[in-house]
């Protein structure tokens, strides 16, 4: 093997290097594992198995996971906060929670192995963006009980970089340590990108001289469109990674920048399936709807069947041929606005913005009812240079384009730059005032 081949191989970990057949031999092994682990060790899936009439022996196939109960939610919060965990509590060595827009958080633990092995899917992640050892990593993700923070750190770590745990916040503090420190590669969700970039732009600094390579941008949906903005703008690779705590955190999927194909799901610890959002029927991959994750090798705790919420389709593996990819989330089944029988989500409204001249890449949808009518204001920020012609003409275009692409009326308001809430974390487009 040339030198060439032996730095590519340096680059795919065991788990990346499996045949498709390998890994799957593997999936069905660590399946019946995690559900005879759940089985005997929390009193929820017990009764839920028990309930369905099944018992861990009867996963003979990776098929026949389809017959066993979903994970939802509310069940986590019915067990609140401790009751999912399948080991002793003192045997887990770090809790975190996602916030939970209302009632009660969900909680989720971690052993020793899984903080390793959570280390070791976000290493792996970040070498897939095209991190190296001895880059410089800058982690704007959230720092504290949100996974994103924290995840990406020892993630980065592991792999052998050299890590700024800046966490959300303090924009112009942030902007200081990327022209200080010259980090190569930044993790942060791409709404707070957009905030780091208009205040590299306020403090004269141009983004594209930074020396930032790549963005790792994940933890709410972005379009194609947002990606080619922000690698425009800041002259960088930027891809997709994916993760939602209850299954570990980041680290789920990831896209490699090699394909920039949509993300790889690691599926050698998490096994990824499609169901319809109403019959909760196992789709064929290729077919969109709800994604569905069962964690393979985790031990506080595992999930089975867990309903992500989040939509996206299943197609083959490109960069890694063994994982499945899974297409960009463009959505989630409760960020669905449902606007006079039309079925609408905020990336629907960002794509066509971002095509329209004169709009800046900010914007919120305002819910209202008239009447016995819901109806939807989009708010976008123009861009600085659009001036009051230009700015009717994109108002126009756009409740053009979203009355021909999604098939609904919409009333739009063009605002001033920087007027718009900006953000430090995940992002929230949709503002409700139907139910005061
Ligand atoms: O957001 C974990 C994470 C942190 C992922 C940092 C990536 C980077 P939660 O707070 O539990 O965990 O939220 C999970 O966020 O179900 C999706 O709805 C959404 N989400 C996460 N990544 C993406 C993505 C973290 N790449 C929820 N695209 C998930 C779209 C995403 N939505």
């Amino acid at each position: 093997m040339g030198a060439m081949g032996r730095i590519e191989q340096q680059h795919h970990d065991h788990g990346e290097r499996l045949t498709r057949g390998e890994l799957e031999a593997l999936q069905l092994e660590r399946l019946r594992a995690t559900l005879q682990r759940v089985y005997d060790r929390v009193p929820f899936y017990r009764q839920s198995f028990d309930r369905a009439g099944l018992h861990p022996d009867d996963c003979r196939s990776l098929a026949d996971l389809a017959r066993f109960p979903f994970t939802t939610k509310a069940d986590l919060r019915e067990n609140y906060p401790f009751g999912m965990f399948a080991v002793p509590r003192p045997e887990v060595r770090r809790i975190h929670a996602s916030s939970g827009t209302t009632g009660r958080p969900t909680v989720v633990g971690y052993t020793e192995r899984d903080l390793d092995l959570w280390a070791d899917v976000v290493a792996r992640a970040i070498r897939a963006a095209g991190g190296r050892p001895g880059d410089v990593v800058h982690i704007a993700y959230g720092y504290g009980l949100f996974t994103g923070g924290l995840g990406a750190h020892y993630g980065a770590e592991r792999l052998g970089c050299t890590v700024v745990p800046a966490s959300g916040g303090m924009t112009d503090r942030q902007v200081r340590l990327i022209q200080d420190f010259r980090p190569e590669i930044i993790m942060v969700t791409p709404s707070y990108m957009l905030t780091l970039l208009d205040e590299m732009e306020r403090q004269g600094i141009d983004p594209r001289a930074t020396s930032l390579r790549t963005g790792i941008f994940g933890a709410e949906p972005w379009t194609e469109e947002m990606r080619r903005e922000i690698e425009d703008r800041l002259g960088i690779d930027a891809v997709d990674i994916y993760g939602l705590s209850e299954v570990i955190g980041p680290g789920v999927a990831q896209e490699y920048a090699e394909t920039k194909d949509g993300l790889h799901v690691f599926e050698d610890h998490f096994l990824p399936e499609v169901v319809d959002p109403f019959t909760g029927e196992v789709l064929p991959d290729g077919e969109p709807g709800e994604l569905v994750f069962t964690s393979l090798t985790k031990e506080a705790m595992p999930v089975v069947r867990y309903r992500t919420r989040d939509l996206t389709r299943l197609l083959p593996g490109t960069a890694r041929p063994a994982f499945r990819r899974m297409e960009r989330v463009t959505g989630r089944t409760d960020d669905m606005i449902i606007l006079r029988g039309v079925n609408l989500y905020p990336s629907n409204i960002e794509e066509i913005l971002l095509r329209t001249p004169g709009i800046a890449p900010h914007f919120q949808l305002r819910l209202t009812r008239e009447g016995r009518m819901d109806a939807l204001t989009v708010r976008a920020e123009a861009r600085r240079e659009a001036g009051p012609a230009d700015r009717e003409a994109a108002a126009a275009a756009v409740v053009r384009a979203v009355k021909e692409g999604v098939g609904v009326s919409v009333a739009v308001e063009i605002v001033d730059p920087e007027t718009l809430d900006r953000s430090v974390g995940k992002i929230k487009r949709i503002v409700d005032l139907r139910n005061p």
